[in-house]
């Protein structure tokens, strides 16, 4: 199951993933927004980090403008590993590395078209398992 999440200006590319997931046949959730009407962006990045950290979701998709602010805003979150993407090979490599939880996209910088290329390659791409990028992730998780 993918959690969606977005403030107003994600709004649009939100409706784009939830069409491609539909034609994919993959089960979302959407928790808003639902408009373009202006809303804060950490209130989005904290229900998906939510449904992700009681396992009701397996990933999440954020979106806002730029991308930035709703990753900073799930980032805080213990376990999510939120990561911004404009192009595919880092879709591919933090899928890979870093065993990322969450894509995050600026749905003012990246197109329709490579936006839906980047959901495709995070979604598609396994974690490594290689015990260097298992033992940063920890490095990441632990308090100190
Ligand atoms: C909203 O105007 C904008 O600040 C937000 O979508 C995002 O880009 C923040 O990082």
């Amino acid at each position: 199951m993918i959690a969606l999440g977005c403030d107003h200006g994600g709004f649009e590319l939100k409706q784009e993933i939830i069409q491609y997931l539909e034609e994919k046949e993959i089960p979302y959730k959407d928790f808003g927004c639902d408009s373009t009407k202006s809303v804060d962006y950490p209130i989005y990045a904290r229900k998906v980090g939510r449904a992700i950290q009681n396992g009701e979701c397996e990933k999440g998709i954020l979106i806002c403008g730029t991308g930035i602010g709703i990753s900073i805003a799930a980032n805080k979150m213990k376990g999510i590993r939120a990561a911004l993407c404009t192009d595919c090979f880092s879709a591919e490599a933090t899928r890979q590395h870093n065993d990322a939880n969450v894509l995050a996209l600026g749905g003012r910088v990246v197109g329709t078209g490579l936006a839906l290329k980047i959901v495709d390659t995070f979604l598609n791409t396994e974690f490594s398992h290689d015990e260097r990028h298992e033992r940063r992730i920890r490095l990441i998780e632990s308090e100190e």
